[in-house]
């Protein structure tokens, strides 16, 4: 026991059976994590658009072929009138790569319960078991700050708390260990950014979030699309949902290099070998959780394959907001403004597939100059940063 509360690894429960009563405790417990959860998410952004249901944590959760989760609570040992009250929970995700070194890691406290320990506690626990499971590498994603989208561009002015000339002191690594020449935009005094430095992480990555109102968004989508000059050599094909099985191979072929490719700043990420089975289980996974993915590709006609491809995630459970996925082409086809005509035909395909969605929301490097100048040709305008931090054991 530690400061007033118990760590426990929850067992999962085999569903969320709310109906069943008295509740068995697993189910009851969970019930509490993904309460937690959307309560911190709400806080930091101040709208729901990142909802995520019980049902849908849980089977997120689940053991998968090429992911697997545990979470960890902290219970206050004596609430009188909530007896077991789950006050903060940490999560440890490991991709089952063979000889996969990273780890994924996380922790999170309601915010009555800050500054007791209560954190460290949790990220003691998680990064003890990811050791004994082998990985030595832990890395997190966390929320840092919104910014004014206004003021992206000529220095960062954050939109809470204190602005840059009334005490921000910007998180600025050693020379050599950050790539990218991005002016820093991490908020040191923020919960996470304090919080990663006391327990020696270091910044690894750096992530802007930004996101397009997709009411205005149908007019540089069709502009994008008719200034395009890419000719007879490619035809754009897309789908909703499960990729046909015409072009299931060469999809996995193309989502092969997604790890390969992607710049990952200072972060280590194992390669993944993609083939159709992986494919089609992701889709199995995505379905269970009512997750539709929205789809462009461009075919390459003369040899067949697929030259790159976009994905946007919409949710059965959130019919106002969406998510950009991948968007990667292939090196031996880039250089042809490939990656933003893929991106705005997908804008389009949502707006014909998915009209009741509000805003898109994208996360992308800043050492990715290419993807932020297509996101910022489409009208997506930066809203948070989303710092990746790192820590070798
Ligand atoms: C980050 C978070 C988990 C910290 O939880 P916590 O229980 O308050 O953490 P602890 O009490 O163990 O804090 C340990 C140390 O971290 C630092 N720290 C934590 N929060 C801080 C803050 N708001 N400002 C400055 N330093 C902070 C301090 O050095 C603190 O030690 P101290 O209290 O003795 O000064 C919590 O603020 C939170 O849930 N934030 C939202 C989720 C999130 O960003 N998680 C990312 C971390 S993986």
């Amino acid at each position: 026991m530690t400061h007033g509360v118990s760590l426990d690894w929850l067992e999962l429960p085999p569903a969320l059976d709310q109906a069943r009563l008295p509740m068995p405790p697993s189910t009851a417990d969970f019930l509490q994590l993904a309460q937690l959860a959307n309560l911190l998410t709400s806080l930091f952004w101040g709208t729901n658009d990142f909802y995520e249901s019980p049902e849908n944590r849980l089977a997120a959760a689940r053991s998968r072929g090429d992911f697997r989760m545990d979470y960890v609570v902290a219970r206050l040992a004596d609430d009188a009138d909530a007896p077991g009250r789950i006050v903060g929970y940490g999560f440890l995700g490991l991709a089952r790569e063979p000889g996969a070194s990273t780890a994924e890691v996380w922790v999170g406290v309601h915010p009555g319960f800050r500054r007791r320990g209560i954190g460290s506690a949790l990220l003691g626990e998680v990064e003890a078991e990811a050791l004994r499971r082998g990985r030595t590498t832990l890395q997190s994603w966390t929320d840092n700050a919104l910014v004014d989208p206004a003021a992206v561009g000529s220095g960062p002015v954050f939109v809470r708390g204190a602005s840059l000339e009334t005490g921000l002191t910007p998180v600025v690594p050693p020379a050599g260990e950050r790539p990218g020449t991005g002016y820093p935009a991490v908020r040191s005094d923020a919960p996470d950014a304090a919080f990663a430095a006391a327990h020696g992480y270091g910044l690894a990555q750096l992530e802007w979030c930004s996101v397009l109102d997709l009411a205005r968004a149908a007019g540089s989508a069709l502009q994008v699309e008719s200034a395009s000059t890419l000719g007879e050599d490619y035809e754009l094909i897309g789908w909703q949902g499960r990729c046909p099985d015409e072009y299931a191979e060469p999809m996995a072929d193309l989502l092969g290099r997604m790890t390969a490719d992607a710049p990952a700043g200072g972060l280590e990420v194992a390669p993944e070998a993609w083939d159709v089975e992986r494919l089609r289980a992701e889709e199995r996974a995505r379905e269970a959780i009512g997750l539709s993915m929205v789809t462009t590709a461009a075919l390459h006609r003369g040899s067949g394959r697929l030259a790159g491809h976009s994905d946007i995630e919409t949710f059965r459970d959130l019919p106002q907001a969406a998510y950009q996925g991948n968007t990667l082409v292939h090196p031996d086809h880039r250089g042809r403004r490939l990656a933003l005509l893929l991106k705005a035909a997908n804008v389009s395909r949502l707006l014909r597939v998915a009209p009741t969605t509000q805003r898109l929301y994208t996360w992308t490097a800043e050492e990715n100059p290419a993807i932020l100048r297509a996101n910022e040709e489409l009208g997506f305008v930066p809203v948070s940063t989303h710092p990746g931090w790192q820590k070798r054991l």
